[in-house]
C-alpha cells in the first residue's frame, strides 16, 4: 500500500532535501554564549519581517508564550486569552505553575472576540479574582477554530484599547505565515498590532525544531533571561535554525497550496451525506468535521482508516481535524476523499460490531 496521508497535524511535516542541504552546511558556534551565525541569522531575519528590534530562536512554541507571559506579568496577574486557545488550554498548566497568573476566557466564533469583549473581560477581572488584567493574548491563526484568521480590523481596535489601558498584546502567531498567505496582509502588520508574537517554524514552514519569539530589544532581553532560567538554553543549535531560514525563504508561499487542498477537502467532506463541515468556508488549512450518525465505534473507524492509509485527528470522535501541509499533495486529497466517502457511507465496512471476531484463548 502506499504511505499513509497523514493528516492529524502540520507538525508531522518532514525536511525537504533543500532543508536538509542547508542544514548540513550550517555553520555553528554556541548559542547559549550568542555565537551560533545561523540562530543569530534565523533570528534577525524573523524580527525584520514582522518590523520588530529582535527575536530569539526558541525549542518550541509552548517556550516562546511561557516567556511571553512570564515577561508580560507577575504571579497573581490575570491574562486574557480565547477559551479554546493554545494557552488556555494544552499550555495553561504551564502558564499558571509556572508564571503563576490565572487565565480569564473568552468564547468566540472561531477563536475570534471583539474590543468590547476584552475591554469587558479587563474590567470584570478585579471582581471576578481581585487581581488585574496585565496581559491580553490571541491566537492567529486559531488552531481549535479550525485555522481561524483573526481579522486585523479587529487586532487594531484591541491593540488601541489595550495601548490605552498600558496592556500588551501578545500574539500566539503559531501559524501566522498561515493567516499573511490567506489574507496578503503583512507580516508587519501582524508585527504592528502586538507587542510580542510568537511563530513555530515546525508546523506549515516545514522545519523539523522550533519557534521565534519577537519584539522589542528590552522584551527580548527579559524574555532570553526567562528562556534561559526554564532550560531553553541551546548550543550548536544552528542546524536546525538553518532549517528554519530555509523555511522562512523558501516555504511560506507555497502555503496558498495548503489552503487550497484544505477547502477541496472540505467541499468533498461536505458532498458526503452524514458528514457536517464545520469551519466552511476554511479561512486556512484546517477542517474540523463531524460525522452525524456514527455506524462504528473509535477503534473500529481508526482500523478501518487505517486500512485506507488515512490519518485523521480525533478531536472527540465523532468530531475531527484533518490539517493540511507540504507533506499532501492534490491527488492525496482525492485518495483522502475516496476513503472518507466509503467509511462514512458505510459501503460494505461499517459496522456496529467489532471488524474481527475475537480470537478465543487457548487455555
Ligand atoms: C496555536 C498553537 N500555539 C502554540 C502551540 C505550541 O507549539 P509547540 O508544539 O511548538 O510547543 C501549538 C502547537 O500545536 C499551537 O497550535
Amino acid at each position: 500500500m502506499s504511505p499513509a496521508i497523514d493528516l492529524r497535524s502540520d507538525t508531522v511535516t518532514l525536511p525537504t532535501p533543500g532543508m536538509r542541504k542547508a542544514m548540513a552546511r550550517a555553520k555553528v558556534g554556541d548559542s547559549r554564549r550568542g555565537e551560533d551565525p545561523s540562530v543569530r541569522a534565523l533570528e534577525e531575519h524573523a524580527a525584520s519581517l514582522f518590523g520588530k528590534e529582535a527575536g530569539m530562536f526558541l525549542p518550541s512554541g509552548t517556550m516562546g508564550n511561557l516567556c511571553a507571559v512570564a515577561v508580560w506579568t507577575r504571579p497573581g496577574d490575570v491574562i486574557v486569552a480565547s477559551s479554546a486557545s493554545h494557552i488556555a488550554g494544552r499550555e495553561s498548566p504551564a502558564v499558571s505553575h509556572m508564571a503563576s497568573v490565572a487565565i480569564i476566557g473568552i468564547d468566540g466564533p472561531g477563536g475570534v472576540f471583539t474590543r468590547e469583549e476584552v475591554a469587558s473581560a479587563i474590567a470584570l477581572a478585579p471582581r471576578r479574582t481581585e487581581s488585574k488584567v496585565r496581559l491580553v493574548t490571541v491566537e492567529n491563526t486559531h488552531n481549535a477554530g479550525g485555522g481561524t484568521v483573526f481579522p486585523l480590523k479587529e487586532l487594531k481596535r484591541i491593540r488601541a484599547m489595550c495601548g490605552k489601558a498600558s496592556i500588551p498584546l501578545h500574539m500566539d502567531g503559531s501559524r501566522i505565515f498561515n493567516a499573511s498567505v490567506a489574507t496578503g496582509v503583512s507580516l508587519a502588520s501582524y508585527g504592528k498590532v502586538s507587542n510580542s508574537l510568537m511563530f513555530c517554524l515546525s508546523k506549515g514552514l516545514g522545519a523539523p525544531v522550533g519557534s521565534v519569539l519577537i519584539g522589542s530589544r528590552d522584551f527580548l532581553k527579559e524574555a532570553r533571561g526567562v528562556s534561559l532560567r526554564i532550560g531553553g538554553g541551546m548550543r550548536q543549535a544552528g542546524i536546525v535554525a538553518a532549517g528554519g531560514l530555509y523555511a522562512l525563504k523558501n516555504h511560506v508561499e507555497r502555503l496558498a497550496e495548503d489552503h487550497e487542498n484544505a477547502r477541496k477537502l472540505a467541499a468533498g467532506l461536505g458532498e458526503i451525506p452524514g458528514v457536517v463541515v464545520i469551519n466552511a468556508p476554511v479561512d486556512t488549512n484546517i477542517v474540523l468535521f463531524r460525522w452525524k450518525m456514527p455506524s462504528m465505534g473509535l477503534p473500529a473507524f481508526r482500523e478501518l482508516l487505517g486500512e485506507h492509509g488515512v490519518l485523521l485527528d480525533d478531536r472527540g470522535f465523532p468530531l475531527f481535524r484533518a490539517v493540511t501541509h507540504l507533506g499532501v499533495g492534490e491527488k492525496d486529497i482525492s485518495r483522502v476523499l475516496r476513503a472518507l466517502r466509503e467509511v462514512f457511507s458505510g459501503d460494505g465496512s461499517a459496522s456496529l460490531y467489532p471488524r474481527r471476531l475475537p480470537q478465543p484463548s487457548a487455555s
